[in-house]
């Protein structure tokens, strides 16, 4: 399906019946990317799905996507489909708009699920290599940022299928958005002064194999987070969602009955 909000194409899918469940997907993915938990979940839960601006089947307009901007999307949606409380449920990328989601529209969240991602802002290192990667992006196109990145997405031991999968993925966005959107995340807000505040039920989920947003960083925002549990899911990298389903599914399934 595919909605106009915000000056933009914005695609998604909406399935099931029950309370809401937003699921927004990591960086430079798609809205694909949640397809076993859509699954899993839409027997009992309305489970919506975006391609986030720039990404899968939406528009790419020029950038950079602030992350505020994103969750600001994200918002529009829900509001178009007549959806004012959900749980939102980010991986990476998505739980840094989760973040800024809670900053700007903090009533349209009934609970969270932050999955390998990180309160704090990029450093002027990390900041320096999003903007040799976007450059890269914009000269060689989305297979080199595949190239690049699938290594450290998911655990040595990830199977070949799963690789092809991300690869397939990756390939099939625009430059515009995947340049656009690595601009944007070097700009986000540090979120670790926010986390006191967030006093809805979150679920903390990390990879234990995870290279990019490592187990120490889940368990240092559990810590300062009110209202939260810790899940860390064996044998996963960073996309624990996609290398562990069983394992991400019950986690979600607990979260959300308990
Ligand atoms: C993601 O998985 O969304 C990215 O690794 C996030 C990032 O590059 O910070």
């Amino acid at each position: 399906m595919e909605t106009h909000l915000n000056g933009i194409k914005l695609a998604y899918s909406d399935e099931g019946n029950g309370p809401a469940i937003i699921m927004l997907h990591a960086f430079p993915l798609a809205g694909a990317m949640w397809r076993e938990q859509v699954a899993a979940l839409r027997e009992h839960y309305r489970i919506v799905v975006p391609d986030l601006r720039g990404f899968g089947d939406s528009d790419a307009p020029p950038g950079p996507y602030l992350m505020d901007q994103m969750a600001d999307d994200v918002a529009a949606l829900l509001k178009k489909l007549g959806i004012s409380q959900s749980a939102v449920v980010g991986l990476s990328m998505g739980g840094y708009i989760a973040f800024s989601l809670w900053r700007r529209h903090r009533q349209t969240i009934s609970a969270l699920v932050l999955a390998d991602t990180r309160a704090a802002a990029d450093t002027p290192d990390g900041q320096a290599t999003r903007e040799s990667n976007a450059r890269l992006v914009e000269h060689e196109g989305p297979p080199a940022i595949a190239a690049k990145m699938i290594p450290n997405l998911i655990a040595p031991r990830a199977s070949q299928a799963l690789r092809d999968e991300l690869a397939r993925l990756i390939h099939a966005n625009r430059s515009t958005g995947i340049a656009a959107a690595l601009r944007g995340m070097a700009l986000r807000h540090d979120s670790q002064p926010d986390l006191a505040s967030i006093t809805v039920p979150t679920l903390v989920i990390v990879g234990t194999e995870d290279s990019l947003t490592p187990p120490a960083e889940a368990e240092a925002m559990h810590h300062a987070l009110p209202n939260s549990t810790l899940m860390q899911i064996k044998d996963a990298g960073h996309l624990s969602n996609l290398e562990q389903p069983a394992a991400f599914n019950a986690a979600l399934q607990s979260f959300f009955t308990a």
